[in-house]
Formats: C-alpha cells, structure tokens, sequence
C-alpha cells in the first residue's frame, strides 16, 4: 500500500516522474479517473492545501466524506488513531492529513488506508514541495547548479525542510538567509548560510517563508512586523537588486510586508498564483500514485 509522506522515500527519478505527471495533466496531455473516495482530514488551518486536494479529488471524479475537526468526535477526545480507523472502516481510501505532530503518520502504518501527508507540524509538507518543484522546473527545466535562496522562518518550516532536502538531492545550489533564531545549524547539509542581501542578489530562485508565529515560543515572540521586513524581508529595494532572470515564490499564505512587500506578491517576477495553480496539478499527480499502487496491490482494477 502506498502512502505519499516525506520528500525522501523518493528518488530524483520518481519525484521528477510525479513533476511530469503534473504537467501532463496542466496541460491536457493526459487525465486520470477514479472512483475511489477521499476523506481531507485538516488538524491545522489551510487554505490552499486543503481545497486544493479537493478541486483534485473533484476533477478526477473521486467521492468525498467531509470531516471537520470542529464537529468531529475529535472534539469529545477522540484520537487520530481512532479518526482515522473510523474512515477505514466505513470505506474510505484515502486520507488526506494535515496534523501538528510531524511522526503523525507512524501510528497510521498498519492501518489499511493510504495516507497523504497534507503538513506534518514542522516535519514535512511534500506536496508543496511538489508543487514548488514543478513550478520551478516549468520556469528553468534544470535544478543543477540552479542558485535557490529560502529566506525566512527556516527552523518552523515544513516547507523549508521538504524544499532543502529535495532541491539538494536534485543538485540545486541552495542559500539560506534569515534570523539566526530561526535557523538550525543542522541545515547547512543541505546548503549555505548567507545574507539575505547576498541571497536575493544571487538567487535564480527567491524562496520566501511565512513567519509562523504561531510556532514561536515566548523568548521569539519579540517581533515587529517593521523591523523584521526591513531586515529579512524582500523590500522594494532587495528586489531591484535580483537577476533579471529570478523569480520569486512563497508557499503562502503571505503576511505583506512583512516577508514580502505587499506589492510584489503579484508582480512580473513573482511566481506566487502560479504555485497555488500548480498545486491542484501536482495533488492529481499525487493521488494517482498513492492510488495505482494500491490497485497494483489489489490486482483487480486498472487505473
Ligand atoms: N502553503 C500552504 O500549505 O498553505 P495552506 O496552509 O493555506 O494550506
């Protein structure tokens, strides 16, 4: 049975054969169907992963069991394990599941229900990672030796952690920029640590991260939202010192003016409606491979 969990149960080939199943299917080059049904199961807040799983879930014609948090039994104590085993038996395939514990999965393993990991506490997001990965590779179809700057709130960052693994394994040359505090030396087996100035200024790729506050203990809570984008933030001014060629991303949601000046999220160089367009593209590419393994194992239906 398959699960799609972690950037690194993959190797470069078969991400880039998920990158390429993406486009394919961005590009009507190819569609996928299935009957099957998904339950998105959100412990923390989303926007785009969420409902970007769904418009997934809609376009290839799967069946949907809606489960919010809020009035779940979850809120009479009920574990993940027992959610989760509670959808298995009444059917459903496959969990989606975005939950603050980045080992949430190890628990799930015998259970016979595939997992997608929709953001695993400040573990992984591999389907960003995903999207990220093909909305650079539309732009610059090469990762070696391609220049990519993720500048921010490192150490509380899902994406962060996803983006260096598999930017790294790919061969991209990857720069880290920020505050000290959100930084872990452990990272620089994956890249450098620079200057935010030298990394906008370098950068074939200008990653930058949302500051997650609501990640922060107290000793990181002193923060001005002024202070902090004068500092690390993509200013109006760092950004006419990019290359002509640079683009720039962010997972979003985006605090403006914070990592970002307001008027740049939208600009010529910034990729950033891009990657959440991406991402129904890149989960359709996600949900196919979790779900043909899973009729490879059955034997029975094809896909
Ligand atoms: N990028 C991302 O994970 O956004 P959401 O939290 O809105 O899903």
């Amino acid at each position: 049975m398959r699960h799609f969990l972690s950037v690194d149960q993959f190797t470069n080939e078969e991400f880039m054969m998920l990158v390429k199943r993406a486009l394919d299917f961005k590009y009507g080059r190819d569609t996928f169907r299935s009957d099957r049904t998904a339950v998105n199961m959100f412990f923390e807040n989303s926007t785009r992963t969420k409902h970007s799983f769904e418009m997934a879930e809609h376009k290839i014609g799967m069946h949907q069991v809606n489960f919010e948090v809020s009035s779940s039994s979850v809120k009479k104590g009920e574990t993940l394990y027992d959610s989760v085993l509670t959808m298995q038996a009444i059917g459903v395939d496959v969990a989606v599941i975005r939950h603050p514990d980045p080992k949430y999965m190890d628990q799930l393993m015998n259970l016979n229900i595939q997992i997608v990991n929709a953001g695993s506490g400040s573990g992984q997001h591999p389907s960003q990672s995903l999207l990220d990965i093909m909305t650079i590779y539309e732009e610059f179809k090469y990762f070696k030796g391609l220049k990519v700057a993720i500048i921010g709130d490192i150490s509380h960052s899902r994406v962060a952690m996803s983006n260096m693994m598999m930017l790294n394994k790919l061969g991209a040359e990857v720069y880290f920029a920020g505050p000290q505090a959100y930084f872990d030396r452990t990272f620089e087996r994956y890249g450098t640590l620079m200057s935010v100035d030298d990394a906008v200024r370098e950068a074939d790729v200008v990653m930058m991260l949302r500051v997650q506050l609501e990640r922060h203990d107290e000793s990181e809570q002193d923060f001005t939202k002024e202070a902090y984008h004068q500092e690390y933030g993509l200013t109006r001014e760092r950004f006419l010192t990019m290359k002509d060629s640079a683009i720039i991303m962010h997972p979003a949601p985006v605090n403006r003016d914070v990592e970002l000046a307001d008027e740049l999220v939208e600009c010529e160089k910034s990729r950033i409606v891009k990657q959440m367009s991406n991402g129904v593209y890149a989960r359709i590419a996600i949900l196919e491979w979790v779900l043909k393994g899973r009729y490879d194992e059955l034997n029975s239906e094809k896909w």
